[in-house]
């Protein structure tokens, strides 16, 4: 199988009435990216591993290293899926320049496809510049959680009007800078469909709309890792039920010398 290009991901809106939604999810590590890959189209190696994996409150303090770490084991896992990796709030908001020395820096560093920055007609300008220096920018608007402080919190975008014409704006800013995938996170419905029909790139929804031109879930979130997950996360399974009942198991057994085994066990040759 080989690996989906980013102009193929841009192109989704043109393949006519058969298409199906882009099928998106998060990875951090080499495994999680071997198991997830061959059904999906995209990885993305989200900031939110801070809070995944890093039990850091908010996703403020990312570093590139981090980002380029994580984003190089899902590269090592992966051979279909695009790779698209989070830039960390502070690497790209200054300037196109620093925008494009960060993208550069966790590119070369992974072998990632691209990159994903939050932001809309604010950052429409460094879109532009990268992705005419051959750095293709995934956008992301709506709720962006690095703007946390500034909006107090992770509640739904939209609610005034000036609110949802301004997502619908940022959208196409976006669009028209170049943008090869828009993320909308946490919009109202209206919102993400009028954003979905107003651009020539796929929106990839979370906590928007159906009607978007994809989904993305935080993997863990999917997986029933965490008790508490945002509404529009629906659980697949209970992992963490798994991973709890299978310690139990395990700490009785070896409390109780019943493991391990003879078959866990080595004994020299007769
Ligand atoms: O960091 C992340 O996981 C994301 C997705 C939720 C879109 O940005
Ligand atoms: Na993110």
């Amino acid at each position: 199988m080989k690996r989906l290009t980013v102009p193929k991901i841009r192109a989704h809106k043109t393949a006519g009435e058969t298409r199906e939604p882009l099928v998106m999810l998060t990875a951090y590590t080499a495994r999680q990216a071997q198991l997830l890959d061959a059904h999906c189209d995209i990885l993305l190696v989200g900031d939110s591993l801070a809070q995944v994996i890093y039990g850091l409150a908010t996703t403020i303090p990312v570093t590139l290293d981090m980002m380029a770490n994580h984003a190089a084991a899902v590269v090592r896992g992966s051979y279909h899926s695009v790779v698209v990796v989070d830039m960390p709030f502070g690497s790209y908001e200054q300037s196109p320049q620093q925008a494009f020395e960060s993208a550069t820096f966790l590119l070369k560093q992974s072998g990632a496809a691209a990159v994903k920055l939050e932001g809309g007609e604010q950052m429409a300008e460094t879109v532009s510049f990268l992705n005419q220096r051959g750095i293709p920018v995934m956008g992301h608007v709506g709720l962006t959680p690095q703007a946390v402080n500034v909006l107090g919190g992770y509640a739904a975008r939209g609610r005034s009007d000036t609110e949802a014409e301004k997502i619908v704006g940022d959208a196409k800013a976006l669009d028209e800078a170049g943008a090869f995938a828009i993320v909308l996170e946490g919009v109202l419905e209206p919102i993400a469909i009028e954003a979905t029909q107003a651009v020539a790139c796929p929106t990839i929804g979370i906590g928007a709309s159906a009607q978007c031109d994809g989904q993305v879930l935080v993997t863990e979130d999917m997986l029933g890792m965490f008790d508490r997950v945002p509404r529009f996360v629906k659980k697949y399974a209970d992992i963490a039920g798994v991973i709890e009942q299978t310690v139990v198991q395990y700490a009785e057994e070896v409390r109780a010398r019943s493991f391990p085994t003879e078959d866990q066990t080595y004994q020299p040759k007769r």
